[in-house]
């Protein structure tokens, strides 16, 4: 039997299929509790990491995105550890990307994208998104079968981003060579697309988003890239082309893949679940809370980190400067003091948006709007052009006795293939 007290949380394979048992027993033991084997403070409770969330004087995101990997790059000394992260901090992992500063370096940063994520844009970029799901289902519905992550998923999610940004569309189908995302059946390594392949990825991308923005810089016209090229900081001055890419090639790297798991978490309680397809397929106007509660089931960011700058306390928990915090949104999501019967997923659930999928405070998600109109428009198209979708028995085995298979990780949380049957509506 598994010893969750000393279980290693970071390496061991056998929490990624469900780690929730685990989850719950950090918190039946305490909401703000150590785990052994790193020190890392572990926070299960909903309420204990709304606080840590919501205070950015006390704790840094400086280790948001990497928590105890690699070790801090300096030993904390004293009760206030604030002048060695910034002296270390560009020894830290993404230390480039917003997801890592805190204010005001961060408030900066942030502020390059409030150009970008308007409701105006987001309503355009909705329009696109309608189109898209057709696009992207017309390359594989006659086959009535499909894995769902590779045939739309990734593709679908990728291309949102690139519209949102601005990419031009004749520009959409090497993104998605690029970026890995390729149409079903296309032969990644094929020849004609080798160079691009060979390519890093986030290199390729910060390459291409600085020629577009030197060039709209020069050439200004009325897109979404001169907004974002011509986009200023809060003092009025104007950013290093660089810094404006970066906050653009993040939404990437931020948006693409979490979505994903929202949409392949989505298809799985879709076919393990006919009751709730058939019901969603009879009351539309439910998908919105369903969408809601999958995220909250299933948080694609199953755990992010914070490290306490000052020594502080969270309740009666002493928390000394230097302490890695993990806060984990897939533990806080099922906090029974929370959500009732946390661990069912339910179409009525009344406070669902309380979940906390998209995190909190000034790190809470910029592309959280743009995530449920992703889902929202998904699971609409889905619904009206695949019938009776069921999970692919072959592949995953009878209902009752499934096997799927999870991204080994222990920041995210997401299926790495859900194989699917459906009857092609056209
Ligand atoms: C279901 C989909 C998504 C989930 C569950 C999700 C979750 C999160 C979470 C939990 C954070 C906070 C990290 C922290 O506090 O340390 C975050 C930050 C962020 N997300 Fe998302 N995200 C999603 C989709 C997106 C999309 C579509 C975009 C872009 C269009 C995006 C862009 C970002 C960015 C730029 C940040 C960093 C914000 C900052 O540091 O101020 N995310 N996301």
């Amino acid at each position: 039997m598994t010893d969750f007290d000393t279980i290693d949380y970071f390496t061991d394979p056998s929490l990624v299929p469900d780690p929730h048992p685990y989850f719950d027993h950090l918190r039946s033991k305490c909401p703000v509790t150590r785990e052994p084997n790193y020190g890392v403070l572990a926070v299960t409770g909903y309420d204990e990491a709304a606080v840590v969330l919501k205070d950015s004087d006390t704790y840094s995101s400086c280790i948001a995105v990497a928590g105890p990997f690699p070790p801090l790059p300096f030993t904390p000394e004293g009760d206030d550890i604030t002048d060695q992260i910034t002296e270390h901090r560009s020894q830290m992992p993404m230390f480039e990307h917003m997801v890592t500063m805190d204010p005001p370096d961060h408030t900066y940063a942030r502020s390059l994208l409030n150009r970008l994520l308007t409701p105006s844009r987001l309503k355009e970029n909705e329009d696109f998104m309608w189109r898209l799901a057709d696009e992207v289902l017309d390359d594989f519905i006659d086959a009535g079968r499909c894995e769902f992550l590779t045939a739309y998923a990734k593709p679908f999610s990728l291309l949102v981003i690139a519209d949102m940004l601005g990419v031009p569309e004749e520009d959409h189908e090497e993104f998605r060579t690029v970026l890995g995302a390729p149409r079903p059946g296309a032969n990644v390594g094929s020849l004609d697309h080798s160079d691009l392949v060979g390519a890093n990825p986030l290199e390729w991308l910060d390459e291409k988003f600085i020629k577009y923005l030197e060039d709209r810089r020069k050439d200004p016209r009325d897109d979404v890239l001169t907004a974002l090229a011509t986009a200023k900081y809060p003092d009025g001055s104007t950013p290093p082309v660089i810094e404006v890419v970066r906050s653009a090639t993040f939404l990437f790297a931020a948006g693409q893949e979490t979505t994903t798991k929202l949409l392949s978490a989505s298809m799985r309680v879709l076919g393990d679940h006919p009751e709730i397809q058939e019901r969603l397929r009879r009351d539309r106007t439910r998908i919105p809370v369903f969408v809601e509660e999958a995220l909250r089931m299933d948080a694609p960011v199953k755990s992010q980190f914070r490290l306490a700058k000052k020594n502080t306390k969270i309740g009666d928990i002493d928390v000394p400067a230097g302490t890695t915090l993990m806060i984990c949104p897939g533990a806080v999501n099922r906090d029974p003091n929370r959500f009732d019967n946390p661990h069912d997923f339910d179409l009525d659930r009344k406070n669902v948006r309380e979940h906390i999928a998209f995190g909190r405070g000034v790190h809470s998600c910029p592309g959280g709007p743009l995530a449920r109109v992703e889902g929202r428009v998904s699971i609409e198209r889905i619904l009206d052009r695949m019938g009776d979708i069921a999970i692919d028995e072959e592949l995953h085995g009878p209902p009752g006795n499934r096997t799927y298979n999870y991204e080994p990780t222990f920041i995210l949380r997401g299926l790495t293939d859900v194989n699917i049957t459906f009857t092609p509506i056209r």
